[in-house]
C-alpha cells in the first residue's frame, strides 16, 4: 500500500478508503491510485484486512459425505446463497470420519472464518462446543446433536418416513423391512420411529430383525437387502432410510434375479437427481435440499450480524414421489 500511494503521490489513508469504499475520493485520485495498483499488480492482503475488520468474508461448511448428491445438494445452495452476500465458501468433507471432523473444525476456527455450517458425522457434540467457545456462529443442518443449543435447520423425517411406508401399505404390503443409517444419527432414528408409527396404526407387529442398521450408502444398502432377501421368508417391500441405500437394495435384488417392483416394491428417502433417473425410477420422500441450505446460510448471516439472537430451530416439510419402484403386491 506504501508503494501504491508513493507511486500515486497520494497518502496511505487515500489508498485504503480506495481499496475499502470506506470515504469517498475524487474521481482523480482514485484513478492515479487505480492505475498505481495495476501497475504494482497490488493484491490487497485480505487475511490481514480480515484481521483489521474482524472479518473474512468467509464461510465454512463441514459435510461428512459430498459424494452424497444429498449433501452436494446442500452444499451447492449454502455457495450460491454466500455468494449473493458477498462471502466464499470453504468445504470440508469429513467423509464421516470423526478425526477428519476434529481436525476441520481447528483449520476452519484459525482460518478465521465468520461462521460455520455444520452436518454431523457422528457423535460431533465435541466439535460443535469447540466452535462455539470460539464464540464462532455456527449453525447445524440436517443432524441437531442432543445436548448441543444451536441454530438448526432439519426435515421431518419422521412424518417423511411414515409417509414412505404407509404408501406400501396403502398398496397391500404388510412384511415391510427397513434398513436405517446409523442410528448415532437423528435423521436415523426418526425414521425407523416413523416407519414403526406406520406399521403399528396399520396393526402389522414389527420383528426385531425387519429392521437392519446400515450406513446411508450404496454398499450397506446392497449388504443389508442381501440378508433380508435370502431368508427363507423374504419381505415383499422394503424402506430404506436414504435413496443410496436404496438404490444398494434395488442392485441386490436384482442380483438375485428379482425383478422390480413386481418380486419387490422399494422406497427411498432423499430424492436426489439420480433417483428420477434410475431404472426402475425411485418412490421416495423428497427432502427440501436445495431449501435447506438457503435457510441455513441466511440464518447464519443473520447470526454473524447479531451474535445474540435467541437460538432457532427451522424444520421443513418433506414429500412423497411416487416412481416406478413401488407397485401394489
Ligand atoms: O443421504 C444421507 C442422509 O444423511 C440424508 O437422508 C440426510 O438426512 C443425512 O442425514
Amino acid at each position: 500500500m506504501k508503494e501504491v500511494a508513493e507511486l500515486a503521490g497520494v497518502s496511505i489513508t487515500t489508498v485504503s478508503h480506495v481499496i475499502n469504499n470506506t470515504r469517498p475520493v475524487s474521481d482523480e485520485l482514485k484513478s492515479s491510485v487505480l492505475a498505481a495498483m495495476a501497475e504494482l499488480d497490488y493484491q490487497p492482503n485480505l487475511l490481514a484486512r480480515g484481521l483489521r475488520m474482524k472479518t473474512t468474508k468467509t464461510l465454512g461448511v463441514v459435510l461428512p459425505d459430498i459424494s452424497n448428491s444429498f449433501f452436494a445438494d446442500i452444499g451447492r445452495a449454502i455457495e450460491d446463497t454466500s455468494f449473493e452476500h458477498g462471502f466464499s465458501v470453504i468445504l470440508c468433507n469429513t467423509d464421516n470420519d470423526l478425526a477428519k471432523e476434529i481436525i476441520y473444525t481447528k483449520a476452519l476456527s484459525e482460518k478465521q472464518v465468520d461462521g460455520i455450517i455444520f452436518v454431523a458425522s457422528g457423535e460431533s457434540a465435541e466439535q460443535v462446543r469447540a466452535i462455539q467457545a470460539k464464540n464462532m456462529p455456527v449453525v447445524i443442518v440436517d443432524r441437531p446433536i442432543g445436548e448441543i443449543s444451536a441454530d438448526t435447520v432439519v426435515s421431518d423425517n419422521t412424518t417423511g418416513a411414515w409417509a414412505a411406508v404407509n404408501h406400501l401399505i396403502e398398496i397391500g404390503h404388510r412384511h415391510i423391512a427397513c434398513i436405517s443409517g446409523p442410528l448415532i444419527l437423528e435423521p436415523a432414528q426418526q425414521r425407523v420411529l416413523g416407519y414403526r408409527k406406520a406399521m403399528q396404526e396399520a396393526g402389522i407387529p414389527v420383528q426385531d430383525d425387519w429392521i437392519i442398521e446400515s450406513d446411508f450408502r450404496c454398499e450397506g444398502g446392497h449388504e443389508a437387502a442381501m440378508n433380508l432377501l435370502t431368508r427363507g421368508e423374504p419381505p415383499t417391500a422394503i424402506f430404506a432410510s436414504n435413496d443410496l441405500m436404496a438404490i444398494g437394495t434395488i442392485g441386490a435384488a436384482k442380483a438375485l434375479d428379482m425383478m422390480i417392483p413386481d418380486d419387490l416394491s422399494v422406497v427411498g428417502f432423499d430424492d436426489i437427481l439420480l433417483s428420477s433417473y434410475f431404472n426402475p425410477a425411485l418412490t421416495t420422500i423428497a427432502q427440501p435440499k436445495y431449501e435447506i441450505g438457503v435457510i441455513a446460510t441466511n440464518m447464519l448471516m443473520e447470526r454473524i450480524l447479531n451474535p445474540r439472537l435467541p437460538h432457532r430451530r427451522q424444520m421443513l416439510d418433506n414429500h412423497l414421489v411416487v416412481r416406478a419402484s413401488s407397485a401394489p403386491l
